[in-house]
């Protein structure tokens, strides 16, 4: 299987005060991207960061920024994210019924890769058709908890999504996001996942390093197997 580990400290979790000491401090880590939520208060009950802090970031990394937009209009933001140095872009199918090939277009043509997120309650079978049009999308998220907070309870019920996906396009990109940490990466791993998004277990951790590299191990290990 052709699918390389990519480790993402979800920076909701980081001190958003020190924002680029942070990204620096999990970038010394192992991490190889970082995940940045957006979120402004309609589709998820939660306001966090926008275009203006990515622009004010990307002034001090070159970091792969994966931006995951949890709003109800992610067309709005192709243009403001593609101008503050954002690289990867993933929407939400719930939100994009009808105009996900424009926007998939849009975000490629502004440099972008096109990610598509699905929430918990969302069949599977939703995001197939972007998986598989002419301009797909390059990464499908799994949420493994409602979209809006960090720190909540993986759902292990996701990860039929996740080997269904991987069965059936061996190689992309398969997202999970929510609740993963050390005693929840090896299902992950194993049902197909191999971007892991994690909040609170990296930087509640003494040592993100570890933890890093105990999820990269992980993946590493269960691809093997295969
Ligand atoms: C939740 C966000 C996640 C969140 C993950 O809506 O999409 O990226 O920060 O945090 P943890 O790993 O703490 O569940
Ligand atoms: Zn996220």
């Amino acid at each position: 299987m052709e699918v390389k580990a990519k480790i993402a400290p979800s920076m909701l979790s980081s001190d958003f005060a020190n924002l680029a000491s942070e990204t620096q401090r999990m970038l010394n880590s192992g991490a190889d991207w970082l995940h940045m939520d957006i979120m402004v208060l309609h589709f998820v009950p939660n306001l966090t960061i926008g275009a203006p802090v990515i622009e004010s970031l990307r002034k001090h990394t070159t970091a792969y920024l994966d931006c995951h937009l949890m709003v109800t209009n992610p067309v709005d933001y192709v243009e403001p994210l593609a101008k503050a140095g954002a690289s990867g872009f993933t929407f939400h199918v719930e939100t994009s019924k009808d105009n996900w090939q424009e926007l998939i277009q849009r975000i490629k043509s502004l440099g972008m890769r096109p990610g598509v997120a699905l929430k918990p309650g969302t069949p599977i079978g939703d995001v197939y058709p972007l998986v598989e049009a002419e301009a797909p999308v390059e990464m499908v998220l799994v949420m493994t908890v409602e979209p809006g907070f960090g720190g909540q309870k993986f759902m292990p019920e996701m990860m039929d999504k996740v080997r269904i996906l991987r069965k059936k396009y061996p190689s992309l990109d398969i997202e999970v996001d929510g609740g993963l940490g050390p005693s929840t990466i090896e299902i992950a791993a194993s049902a197909g996942a191999n971007c892991i998004v994690a909040g609170s277990s990296v930087f509640g951790a003494p040592e993100p390093t570890e933890v890093i590299s105990l999820l990269r191990n992980s993946v590493q290990k269960a691809q093997q197997k295969c």
